[in-house]
């Protein structure tokens, strides 16, 4: 792990409603991520992790607070200027996964990289690749709509991870799988680990952890408990796993 911040919040807050009706969806939350960590945010349903991770990504704009990706300030920029920022610097999935229907498995997972401008031939051979590693390298030119929902949440990752991104930003990428479907993506995060790259996961599966180094426990809003994990403690925990 390095020591630059690749990600880093200050204050972020979004509050929904008004008045009795008012909730603070998240309250003054403080992140530092460096580049490398394996980030798992963990809190029961409603605690405020989709709020914040698309605030983090620039996906939603805060109520009150600042946000930098990749060093740069993403809270205020305009709507053309953070997709630009989105496109070269991160990947994304989704909790309800956001495939295009229209698009084969593999077209929706090289899509990203062709738009940030690598070769077709290129982009293609990472999709197909990515799509073997979290085990459906028999679905690829299957359309969204003949694919379960497990299956879709794959590609989804697939996807997030195909124009290599600096940072990844995970909402409950097991949610939909299986305990097989699950390893094959527990193993593949494990992988990224050991590469460096970054990802920051918000789950409720505490397995989850078990590739993580660092765990925060999110509660009503805000931060309750940050701990750093030793890695080797995560090797033997996920090896249990298998
Ligand atoms: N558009 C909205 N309008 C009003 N309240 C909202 C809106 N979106 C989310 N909320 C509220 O904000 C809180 C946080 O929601 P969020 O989706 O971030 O939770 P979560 O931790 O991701 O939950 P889950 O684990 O179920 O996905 C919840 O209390 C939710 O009801
Ligand atoms: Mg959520």
């Amino acid at each position: 792990m390095t020591g630059s911040t690749v990600l880093q919040a200050r204050g972020l807050t979004r509050q929904y409603g008004q008045n009795s009706g008012l909730v603070r969806a998240v309250d003054e939350v403080d992140l530092d991520v460096p580049a490398g960590q394996t980030l798992a945010i963990m809190g029961p349903s409603g605690c405020g992790k989709s709020t914040l991770l698309h605030m983090l990504g620039g996906l939603q704009r805060p109520t009150d607070g600042q946000v930098w990706l990749a060093g740069r300030r993403i809270d205020t920029m305009s709507e053309r200027a953070a997709a630009r920022l989105r496109r070269d610097t991160l990947g994304f999935v989704f909790q309800a996964f956001h495939l295009m229907d229209e698009l084969t498995a593999v077209e929706n997972v090289e899509l990203a990289a062709l738009l940030a401008g690598q070769s077709p031939r290129r982009a293609r051979r990472r999709a197909l690749d990515l799509l073997d590693r979290v085990g459906l390298a028999d679905r690829a030119t299957h359309l969204p709509s003949a694919l379960s929902g497990g299956q879709r949440q794959r590609v989804a990752i697939a996807r997030a991870l195909s124009n290599e991104p600096l940072v990844v930003l995970a909402d409950e990428p097991t949610g939909n799988l299986d305990s097989a479907a699950t390893l094959d993506v527990l193993r593949l995060f494990e992988e990224l680990r050991t590469t460096g790259q970054t990802l920051v996961v918000v789950t409720h599966d505490a397995r989850i952890t078990a590739v993580a180094d660092r765990v925060i426990s999110m509660r009503d809003g805000a931060f309750a408990d940050d701990s750093q994990l030793v890695s080797a403690t995560a090797g033997t925990v996920y090896n249990g796993l298998r």
